[in-house]
């Protein structure tokens, strides 16, 4: 009898994914959902023909030339910015993602912290804990305002539309955006989005969010010189990935009145912070916690362990990064 193949899950996920793929495999989980170090990784993958894993563990070279046996890395997040795809390519590694799935949650979390950046949410919060609210003021903790105001988007995929159509639909906002490839005429027209080069996106939004993919070269795709085109007056929200904004550039800009406000879910090297970014009143903080809702985890879940079923039972997954790889 052939032997089952083995899979390993990097890190602790529900129950009924686990037995999923006990169904069909030998599992090796992660109970006390620990981050694992390069070296702990590579020694759990010993003889494992599959990893279920987040956008956190590194897939490089050296761990795939470790694990020839390897044959699918299947993650459970949109973001995959953590695997070489093409030394997974290579290799014949199939490389998969959770996308679809997180869609709504992310736009939904994206939405309440750019609003929560212009009307001072957690600034407001702070100052009421504090016990300093003691009278009503005309000018108290004023914001600025999302409804009607331009709504720019950086990213123009999935989650960066879902987030345009609530702004246009929702909110009345007007949308301008900027993507490598325009969108056809057919998604742009119920949202009255409008394609801009990236020098206009910067300089007339009132509300800028970030939605798109962390590669080598988005790294700092928004700097100081990018900032410093940006109205005054406006606010920068971050959903995509650490990196994609200097952070010290940002909170230089913050600090300086240069841009209104912030709201970040992602930062360079989370889980730390930019030190300046947590002394500044200016910036409302999440933990990237972008598609965390219980309904939407066990969804990227499920994904992931469908693609890991599929890839190692000779069926076709559904959602594959190097489709080429099953050919
Ligand atoms: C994703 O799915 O990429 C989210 O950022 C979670 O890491």
């Amino acid at each position: 009898m052939t032997p089952r193949p083995s899979v390993l899950v990097a890190r602790a996920v529900f129950p009924e994914a686990v037995a999923r793929l006990r169904e069909h495999f030998d599992v090796v989980p992660n109970p006390d959902d620990r981050e694992w170090s390069r070296d702990e990784l590579s020694g759990r993958l010993q003889g494992m023909q599959g990893l279920l894993a987040t956008a956190g563990e590194p897939i490089d070279v050296a761990l795939l030339d470790a694990h020839p046996q390897l044959r699918a890395v299947c993650l459970m997040t949109v973001g995959y910015n953590n695997v070489d795809v093409d030394a997974c390519t290579a290799r014949g590694v199939l490389v998969t993602n959770a996308p679809g799935v997180l869609t709504e949650t992310t736009a939904d979390l994206g939405f309440a912290l750019m609003m929560a950046a212009a009307r001072r949410f957690s600034e407001a919060e702070r100052f009421l804990r504090s016990g300093a609210w003691n009278e009503w003021r005309v000018d108290l903790l004023a914001g600025r305002d999302v409804h009607g105001a331009t709504l720019g988007i950086l990213g123009m995929g999935r989650i960066g539309q879902a987030i345009a159509r609530r702004g246009a639909l929702g909110f009345g906002m007007k949308v301008i955006y900027h993507n490598r490839s325009r969108l056809p005429a057919a998604a742009e027209a119920p949202l009255a989005a409008r394609w801009v080069d990236k020098a206009t996106l910067l300089a007339e939004s009132d509300h800028l969010v970030l939605v798109l993919p962390y590669t080598p070269a988005n790294r700092h795709a928004i700097g100081a010189a990018e900032l410093s085109r940006m109205k005054p007056t406006a606010t920068l929200t971050n959903i995509a990935r650490g990196g994609i904004v200097d952070d010290a550039a940002l909170a230089a800009a913050l600090r300086a009145g240069r841009l209104f406000a912030a709201g970040l879910d992602v930062y360079e090297n989370e889980p730390a912070v930019h030190p300046e970014l947590l002394t500044l009143p200016n910036v409302v903080l999440l933990p990237h916690i972008g598609s965390a809702t219980e309904a939407t985890r066990r969804a990227m879940v499920g994904c992931a362990v469908d693609n890991l079923i599929a890839a190692l039972t000779g069926a076709v997954p559904p959602t594959p990064v190097n489709p080429q790889v099953l050919s």
